[in-house]
């Protein structure tokens, strides 16, 4: 175990800086914590802007990240690796931080040392990668979506269905649920809601293959009102 003494000083102002507490970042066996600050800035660059701080909070979103982390396995330069790992589905009303957690514990397990290669889309736009068009083959882009290792897929269920959208929907589902590929969901719908859009076939293995965190609250993208 790493003492929190070495992260005491310009790793850790940076880190508190970005809001992250320099002990959490302490506690796993990574040698080098100058590894998972350059692993935070790459990050940075393909974050969006709105998301480049956030911070999990949610008790059960920092749980599903330890939970990932614990079950990295070692890659080459002994830094562990993501594997094999339960999904997370966030469901919740507008505004509730469901993009945020998922990127704050995107940035957590970077922060906590764990070594992976990440992609993020909106239900919305993996639908239009795969929308036929003219001289553009985005089925290259699914499979690179399908065989990452970590996956945020933001809104599911957003938007209208069709066979279309269902097929591409049911194929990523299916192939990260057989391979068992730690995959962040986000979803504006309820249980019922998202059965009913997604049919019975992806809904269950979503059950199956997810930890479920409802957010609640309100939007926080309203001001307060007033008391
Ligand atoms: N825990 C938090 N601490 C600080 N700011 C937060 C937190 N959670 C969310 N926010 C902020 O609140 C706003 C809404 O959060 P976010 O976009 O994650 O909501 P959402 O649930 O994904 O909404 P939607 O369903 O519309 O996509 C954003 O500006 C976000 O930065
Ligand atoms: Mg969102």
């Amino acid at each position: 175990m790493i003492d929190p003494q070495p992260l005491g000083g310009a790793i850790a102002r940076i880190l508190r800086r970005r809001g992250l507490d320099p002990a959490a970042v302490a506690r796993t066996e990574i040698p080098e914590p100058q590894l998972r600050l350059q692993a935070l800035d790459a990050a940075a660059a393909r974050i969006p802007a709105r998301y480049q701080d956030a911070l999990a909070d949610h008790p059960e979103v920092i749980a599903w990240a330890d939970e990932v982390r614990r079950a990295a396995r070692p890659g080459p330069g002994g830094q562990p690796g993501i594997a094999k790992a339960t999904s997370l589905l966030l469901a919740g009303p507008t505004g509730t931080g469901k993009t945020h957690q998922a990127y704050g514990a995107l940035r957590l397990l970077l922060a906590d040392g764990v070594r992976l290669r990440w992609r993020a889309t909106t239900s919305a736009d993996l639908h239009a990668l795969l929308r036929p068009r003219p001289g553009h083959d985005g089925e290259r882009d699914f499979q690179e979506l399908l065989r990452v290792p970590l996956l945020l897929v933001d809104d599911l269920g957003a938007g209208k269905s069709s066979e279309f959208t269902e097929e591409v929907t049911w194929r990523l589902i299916n192939h990260r649920y057989n391979e068992q590929l730690p995959t962040m969901l986000t979803t504006n719908l309820a249980t019922a809601q998202l059965r009913e859009v997604l049919g019975e076939r992806v809904s269950s293995r979503l059950r199956e293959m997810s930890r479920h965190v409802r957010l609640t609250g309100p939007d926080r993208r309203r001001p307060p009102t007033a008391a």
